[in-house]
């Protein structure tokens, strides 16, 4: 079985927590220890120029993030390791995407519709009010952090998956336009991830302002923890552990002996303080040892730099070839380019396992059917199904008679798609 293409990137944004360690790196090293898999793990710092206009900030971030996953053990020789900006690849496959992304799939995703919804509630005038054109194309950009490597799982949180899935559209109209080239990516949503609670019990994350940062000083922690949230049972009184952010944190990092032992304290009546207590102690032990080795990293980041470097040849080893074909699907050749016969797509198609094939026409299906997608629509909403289904097809029919040989072939497959998914009305 040919190894899967995991990946995934962390926004350098804001300093890391419990939460984004349990919710992805965690899961991340993990996966980069099966053989199995091939990771790609990246420093999104192209992403945080969105939304994170402090430059302070940024670099902070992105060296605190860089030593975070090193910190954790996470061995870069097994895994790519990668920061965003150092694959100048990138950004030129953004922009070739770019010219294949309608304007109206980005005008669906939710963080632009977050921004002109937040603008109509505020009674604004302009909806695109403070909307950057980083922040409308953002999906763009991270369809090319996954399509460049033609990775097929992506985990990521549930506010994400909207993006994955328009990598996938977006992947799937360069290989129905151009060439087969892309993979089309899936998103991978860990259920239980979704739950790590910060201090006020909501979901841990920095716009809740409530997260436990992952490196923090014992002091820091102790604190830290005493202030979340229980509720108003005295010692001795029996108490939820289903219920208690105190218990569920503790949960995420014990084993099972571990926590049916708390349980039973938490159903003995232990005291809120103790609880805390326990909690303290036992992340304090967890942490210690990755932390001193974080402040260490912290401390040499000429070490850091270094292993990016390495991380970044080891990407663009992949990534280069890719773009390479790419541009010469697009049409950017040098003057001299003679298409060889040997490279043609049958011979690609040869190398493709028949699960990527199958993935592949899956992908131009779906392209072609957005292009007929209104016609579906017209059918689907009328009165008289059978006779506006026949028109649609003859209407179509009469255009492929009409065309070029090109451009037939390419409305022929429309055409043949749309009968397909008619054939019920017809
Ligand atoms: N946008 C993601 C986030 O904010 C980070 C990210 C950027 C990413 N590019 C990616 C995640 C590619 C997965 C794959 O969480």
């Amino acid at each position: 079985m040919s190894k899967k293409t995991v990946l995934t990137g962390i926004t350098t944004s804001g300093t890391p927590h419990i939460g984004n360690y349990l919710g992805a790196i965690k899961p991340a090293i993990e996966a980069s220890e099966n053989p199995n898999f091939n990771s790609f793990f990246f420093l999104a710092d192209y992403h945080a120029l969105i939304k994170c206009h402090d430059p302070e900030r940024v670099a902070r971030s992105t060296r605190e993030i860089a030593a975070t996953w090193l910190a954790l053990g996470l061995d870069t020789d097994k895994a790519t390791f990668y920061r965003q900006t150092d694959i100048r690849e990138i950004p030129e496959l953004t922009w070739i995407l770019t010219c294949q992304t309608s304007k109206g799939l980005m005008n669906r995703a939710h963080a632009y519709k977050a921004a002109t919804d937040a603008n109509r509630d505020a009674g604004s005038e302009d909806l695109d009010d403070g909307v950057t054109m980083g922040l409308f194309s953002y999906p763009i950009l991270m369809a090319a952090d996954i399509l460049m490597f033609n990775a097929d799982i992506i985990p990521v949180g549930k506010d994400q998956i909207q993006h994955i899935e328009m990598a996938r559209d977006v992947a799937g109209r360069f290989n129905h336009v151009y060439e087969p080239l892309f993979t089309l990516p899936e998103a991978l949503v860990d259920e239980e991830t979704q739950l790590i609670p910060g201090l006020d019990g909501r979901k841990m994350s920095k716009s809740y302002d409530n997260t436990i940062p992952l490196f923090c000083s014992s002091d820091e922690l102790r604190s830290l923890i005493n202030k979340i949230k229980t509720d108003l049972r005295e010692p001795g009184e029996p108490k939820d552990p289903d219920t208690s952010t105190l218990f569920q944190l503790y949960s995420l990092f014990a084993n099972e002996i571990e926590r049916g032992e708390l349980r039973l304290q938490y159903e003995e009546g232990i005291a809120w303080g103790d609880a805390k207590r326990e909690l303290f102690e036992f992340l304090d032990a967890k942490l210690s040892a990755p932390r001193r080795r974080y402040n260490e990293l912290m401390n040499d980041m000429g070490y850091v730099e270094e292993v990016l470097h390495k991380g970044a040849e080891k990407a663009r080893a992949h990534a280069a070839p890719l773009l390479e074909k790419v541009r010469i699907a697009a049409g950017i050749r040098p003057l001299t380019y003679v298409a060889n016969a040997s490279t043609g797509q049958d011979e690609k198609k040869k190398e493709k396992s028949a699960e990527e094939l199958a993935r592949i026409e899956e992908g131009k299906r779906r392209a072609i059917l957005k292009q007929v997608q209104h016609l579906i629509d017209r059918v689907v909403n009328a009165d008289d199904k059978g006779s506006v289904a026949a028109a649609v097809v003859e209407e179509k029919s009469a255009e492929v008679e009409q065309l070029k040989k090109k451009a037939k072939q390419k409305a022929q497959n429309e055409l043949d798609l749309l009968k397909e998914e008619l054939a019920g009305y017809l």
